[in-house]
């Protein structure tokens, strides 16, 4: 399995012991299994879970985020909310909300200039400069917040945020 997202191991001492996290397009389950190691419970989301090794800890939940359907947790919230190369605009809200008090926000994407480097080039896919913290302003104190190039594990521009209830 891939090495978690550096963003996420640099932050995960930060996340509250022991409490549940949500890996939202979670894909084979990297994050998830780092977290789980970690003595996290997991909820892993994602439209294809068929790369998901199964655990005592995860829930593993298979739901397309884009199709409009409602959001699949009601108003369950978690110590962690991570979100790692995805983005579906209309979701920054929600996952806003599904932070609970004194846990964390933590995402890493594509942004706005990744496009030199090549995919994602759709804008669709990359976040605009200051979006995350725009989304989290006024519910989240930001911890840090990046927005650049990136050497590892590929040359890109990424967004990233960890931020707190
Ligand atoms: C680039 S992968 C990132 C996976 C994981 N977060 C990681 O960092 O290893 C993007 C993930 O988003 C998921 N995805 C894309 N569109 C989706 C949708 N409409 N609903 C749910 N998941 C979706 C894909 O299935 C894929 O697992």
């Amino acid at each position: 399995m891939q090495d978690p997202s550096p963003w996420i191991e640099r932050f995960a001492d930060l996340i509250p012991t022991g409490g549940a996290v949500l890996d939202l397009a979670c894909g084979g389950g990297r994050h998830a299994h780092f977290l789980l190691q970690r003595g996290h419970s997991v909820t892993a989301i994602d439209r294809d879970v068929t790369a998901l090794t199964p655990h005592e800890n995860l829930e593993i939940i298979e739901h397309d985020l884009e199709d409009g359907s409602p959001w699949p947790l009601g108003a369950r919230i978690f110590a962690a909310v991570v979100v790692v190369n995805y983005l579906h605009r209309p979701l920054l809200p929600q996952l806003v909300a599904a932070v609970a008090p004194s846990g964390l926000l933590l995402y890493d994407t594509f942004a706005i200039g990744n496009e030199t480097f090549g995919r994602p080039s759709n804008p669709d896919f990359l976040l605009r400069r200051g979006e995350l913290a725009e989304a989290a302003r006024g519910k989240l104190e930001i911890i840090e917040c990046f927005h650049g190039r990136i050497e590892i594990p590929n040359p890109a521009v990424k967004q990233q945020i960890c931020a707190r209830r």
